[in-house]
């Protein structure tokens, strides 16, 4: 299996002058703010989408090095930063106390103080965009936060009603995680001058990649072996239909379907309606049907590569949509 390491390499350097960026320009006023915004810092995940901005950049630059500059450090702030706040906000959305094997900001200080962590990290990436003058970067990310916004408040109202259809659960996808994902994909291209038709493509390349990346987050869930840092079966517990359900509901009957829902309805206090939801989803090849429809948006994203040249950097998002697929973490 290829591990992000691997992936990573051809823009090392890129991304360790990304980090010395963040710690220089990210900074906040007073002790309680700082130390906040530091622990929120220091376990950022994966950096899948600081890895995009930076591959998209450098396959596309007109001169080796390009990619070196301040446009796409500054760009790659702007999705990380973005994606950082809704993670904090969306624990304290679900009550959630842990994030990445460790308490979540809400947990370790409180709901209150973790929205205005969230709200401050939204503000001051915006004033650091806006002081750098370079406008078409800040416009191009910050259109899509309100997709954020939109996808998050369908999720919730769906999880309400406990209803799902294939057309709401791929809007949700898209606008919740896709639609970051992508700009993070074209913002890079962006950055170093790319042509419109290619800033386009690779921001059609970052959301299916993205719909893939948050089908297999959802597959995760049902997996009690990941690596996630969260508890297993969350999804259920938040009453919330993802992909691997929807699947197995879409092919029952009226009654049946009814009967599956009162039960998802009473996951968050009752194991034993959990454990069935768990088994159907299981017996009933939900995680398969998911894991299908998640490589089609694999394939999809490798396709959108092909008019590229070859690259170390294509090489790499190839990679990344393998990684996309087998990861478990
Ligand atoms: C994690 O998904 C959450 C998101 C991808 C988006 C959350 C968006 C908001 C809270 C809206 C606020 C937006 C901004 C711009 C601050 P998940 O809940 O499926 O994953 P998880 O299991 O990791 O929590
Ligand atoms: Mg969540």
């Amino acid at each position: 299996m290829t591990t992000l390491d691997i992936i990573r390499k051809p823009v090392e350097a890129e991304l360790k002058a990304f980090d010395e960026f963040i710690e220089r320009q990210f900074t906040a006023e007073g002790e309680l703010l700082s130390s906040m915004l530091q622990y929120a810092l220091s376990s950022r995940g994966k950096g899948i989408r600081p890895l995009l901005v930076m591959l998209s950049a450098a396959m596309n630059e007109p001169v080796r090095g390009a990619s070196l500059g301040r446009r796409p450090c500054l760009a790659a702030m702007l999705v990380e930063m973005i994606h950082v706040a809704s993670l904090i906000h969306d624990d304290v959305i679900d009550e959630s106390d842990t994030r990445r094997g460790r308490p979540s900001v809400n947990a370790r200080w409180q709901s209150h103080k973790a929205v205005i962590l969230g709200d401050y990290i939204l503000a001051r990436n915006m004033n650091l965009g806006l002081q750098s003058g370079q406008y078409d970067l800040v416009a191009h990310i910050c259109g899509a936060m309100s997709a954020l916004c939109e996808g998050e408040v369908l999720q919730g109202d769906c999880a309400d009603k406990h209803s799902m259809t294939r057309k709401s659960y791929l809007d949700i996808v898209y606008k919740k995680t896709a639609s970051l994902i992508g700009v993070s994909a074209s913002s890079g291209a962006l950055a170093v001058g790319a042509t419109r038709d290619k800033v386009a493509r690779m921001r059609q390349f970052g959301e299916a990649l993205g719909m893939a990346f948050q089908i297999q987050d959802d597959i995760l869930d049902y997996t009690s072996s990941a690596k996630t840092g969260k508890p297993a079966y969350n999804d259920l517990r938040e009453g919330k239909i993802t992909l691997p359900l929807l699947c197995v509901l879409e092919r029952m009957g009226e009654e049946r379907q009814a009967e599956v829902i009162a039960r998802l309805v009473r996951c968050h206090e009752d194991p034993a309606a959990m454990e069935y939801l768990r088994l159907i989803v299981e017996n009933e090849d939900g995680i398969t049907s998911a894991i299908g429809i998640m490589r089609s948006y694999l394939s999809q994203a490798i396709e959108l590569l092909s008019e590229f040249e070859p690259s170390d950097c294509k090489t790499a998002l190839i990679e990344l949509c393998a990684y996309v697929g087998e990861r478990d973490q």
